[in-house]
């Protein structure tokens, strides 16, 4: 695909993604029926036509077409009878297992030589376009059960941490790792909103439905984009519309000082609620069904409600009172902990500060507050339990937020699929096994939030490999149950199977070889037993063991020379165990029963400690460092036998990083190893050098 730069002069050629215009192939060389109405029925409309003019096929278009025949009806739900499909199946397709198909679902079947696809709205009928899409000739094959889809989560969000103007020291994009932002450039929007287009497009086909399109730190000119610049945020809504996308905005917590001039941001003032009521009235005169507030208040500098001695429910209930009337929401982030803490003082755990800061506010959300929880309790570590946040809020609407972005996971240099990680947040049970899981909490109010790892590389997320990443963020909001091989086998036969020149087979196994352990794979060769960190302050890429042990970032493992990890215990450390519900609040606490892969985030243990798994902790570390880096040399292995089955681009590039992945992988199993031998003294047992 090649799309226009924003002078319109140059293009630049983009990678199709797992949209390549052969995935479309077995739609497009059928007879097809599109039945509704709806600017979405229109694109799925336009979608049938552009494939069916490639590859030969026919579609009829309006309620009047002519009976038929057709290979495939797309339609919404019509007491009407529809051409060619018996009023049998269509029975069958409403029936089960209640009479509506829902919210943004469909249902598939496949009788009598035709493939139907039924929605109950517009949006159903898209997701069912790209069922089909997936499927592939799967969903022309006779004897297809009847299937249905509906979205675990009505609410699947991708934030962009985008600047409008480049950061000097972050950037373009705050943590990108995929060039620039494919929204602005050098202080202005981009005048390419055809990649926008694209990008909607693949958002749509992997489920997303919601995108913010600025940082969550809101800089001086981002600001801005709620009212002087909103035409911009205009701009890209209508790119981001066709394919059932809301446009979210990330927002200043003083905005009514910075913009509005006012002499105070406190949530209760009279003229405070008034200026946001006004700047929200104006937000959705330009752009009617914008999606709502981002607000990071509190929070690394962020301004927020504790300046003026408010809580954060006053803070959140004063934007989404602005919004409410005309059906918005306010993502609240629970990301609220003190950045500027003594490193001396060992009772203050930041793992702690947003449970201690929203638990007690349970209940004092409006109905339109999401609060939005990142996974785990610190910061998207490789490795860190369930946000105790999750379980503490039954009054409060809840959405988990994932790092798509792989700021502490190799940052788009290292392959690190992360949806078996994402799988394991989202199945793991926090009253124990008999009670809801995280998706349940989460698909029950705010939804799915994921940080957006893609920008304006041609390959769209720098690393070609983790584009399987925001596929998989998707899909997981949708169907949290999805096994993450599963969804790589969906996005290798989008993305590659159909424009292989020989057999995906062989491709397809490779791929799994490299991608679906590569999680663990990080995790082995980085920080150990969840203990966390020990990256470079600032960047956050590659090994610096002591790098945030004597700062203000409540970020520490405190090794010495007897042993490391945390005490979060109730008995003898920072109570943090004590955050979760039972059947957690024992099984951390105690030292038999935590699992070996948490030990260090709970424990602070000797080296000599002896893990589940019969070693000791000191031996894990070197062991689990050297098999990390012997799997990374085996991937790259991988990947140079699959020369022939990628164009040459896209093997080189991938190449290139593994190349980097191996020297860095290198260099934290040598400074992790050396640095755990010299402070401990324990040689390995199994007498490898360790520098
Ligand atoms: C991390 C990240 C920041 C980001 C912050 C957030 O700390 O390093 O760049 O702003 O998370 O989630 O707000």
């Amino acid at each position: 695909m090649t799309i226009p730069d924003r002078t319109g002069a140059d293009t630049t050629e983009v990678h199709e993604a797992w949209l390549p215009p052969e995935a479309f192939r077995a739609i497009g060389s059928r007879r097809v029926l599109v039945r509704g109405e709806g600017p979405l029925v229109e694109t799925v409309r336009e979608e049938v036509a552009g494939a069916c003019a490639r590859y030969g096929g026919a579609h009829g278009g309006d309620q009047h077409a002519h009976a038929g025949p057709y290979d495939l009806v797309l339609a919404l739900t019509t007491a009407e009878p529809l051409p060619g499909v018996a009023a049998e199946v269509l029975a069958e397709l409403r029936r089960l297992p209640d009479p509506t198909i829902g919210e943004q679902g469909f249902a598939l079947a496949r009788r009598d030589g035709v493939t139907v696809a039924l929605a109950d709205d517009p949006a159903g009928l898209l997701y069912g376009l790209f069922q089909v899409v997936r499927l592939g000739e799967a969903a022309f094959r006779a004897g297809r059960p009847v299937e249905r889809h509906r979205p675990a989560m009505l609410r699947r969000m991708l934030d962009h941490w985008d600047n409008v103007d480049v950061h000097p020291v972050m950037g373009q994009v705050e943590r990108g790792y995929a060039g620039g932002s494919i929204f602005w450039r050098d202080g202005a929007a981009r005048g390419d909103l055809a990649r926008v287009r694209a990008y909607a497009r693949l958002l749509a086909a992997c489920g997303v439905n919601a995108v913010a399109v600025n940082n969550v730190n809101v800089h001086a000119t981002e600001a801005h984009l709620l009212t002087d610049r909103l035409g911009d945020v205009a701009a890209i809504a209508d790119e981001l519309r066709p394919y059932g996308i809301r446009v979210h905005l990330s927002v200043n917590f003083a905005a009514p000082v910075v913009l509005g001039g006012l002499p105070t941001a406190d949530p209760l003032d009279e003229g405070v609620r008034a200026w946001w009521a006004a700047a929200t009235a104006k937000v959705y005169a330009t752009i009617p069904d914008f999606g709502g507030y981002v607000v990071k208040a509190d929070s690394e500098g962020q301004p927020g409600p504790f300046a003026y001695g408010r809580s954060h429910a006053d803070g959140a209930n004063a934007l989404a009172g602005a919004l409410a009337p005309y059906g918005g929401v306010v993502h609240w982030r629970a990301f609220v902990y003190d950045h500027r803490q003594d490193w001396r003082d060992r009772s203050t755990d930041r793992a702690r500060a947003a449970h201690d800061h929203f638990a007690p506010l349970d209940g004092r959300f409006g109905d339109n507050v999401i609060l939005q929880v990142k996974h785990g309790p610190m910061d998207f570590q490789v490795r860190e339990p369930v946000s105790p946040v999750i379980a503490a809020m039954p009054a409060t609407r809840l959405a988990a937020e994932l790092q798509v972005t792989q700021e502490y996971t190799g940052q788009q240099r290292h392959v690190c699929y992360l949806a078996p990680m994402w799988r394991e947040v989202l199945g793991f049970r926090p009253w124990g096994p008999d009670g809801p899981a995280v998706a349940d909490v989460v698909g029950g109010g705010g939804g799915l939030v994921g940080v957006s790892n893609a920008g304006d590389d041609p390959y769209w997320t720098g690393h070609p490999l983790a584009q399987a990443n925001l596929y998989a963020f998707g899909r997981l909001a949708w169907a949290p149950g999805l096994d993450p091989a599963a969804i790589l086998d969906e996005w290798i036969d989008l993305t590659f199977a159909p424009t292989a020149t020989g057999e995906a087979e062989p491709l397809r196994r490779t791929l799994h070889a490299m991608m679906d352990d590569s999680w663990r794979t990080y995790e082995r060769y980085t920080a150990p037993l969840g203990v966390g960190f020990m990256v470079r302050p600032g960047h956050h890429y590659g090994p610096d063991v002591d790098g945030y042990e004597y700062t203000p970032w409540g970020t520490y493992h405190f090794a010495d020379r007897d042993g490391v990890g945390v005490d979060r215990t109730r008995a003898t450390g920072t109570g943090f165990t004590g955050q979760y519900p039972p059947p957690w609040a024992e099984v951390y606490e105690s030292l038999d029963r935590c699992p070996d892969e948490l030990l260090l985030f709970f424990h602070h243990v000797p080296y000599g400690h002896v893990l589940h798994s019969g070693l000791t902790v000191v031996q894990h570390i070197y062991d689990s460092h050297f098999a990390g880096v012997e799997q990374v040399e085996r991937l790259r292995r991988r990947w140079a036998d699959a020369a022939d089955a990628v164009p040459p681009a896209l093997h080189a590039r991938v190449a290139g990083l593994l190349d980097e992945q191996l020297r860095c992988a290198l260099e934290w199993r040598d400074q992790i190893n050396a640095y755990f031998f010299r402070k401990s003294g324990v040689p390995d047992a199994r007498g490898r050098r360790i520098p």
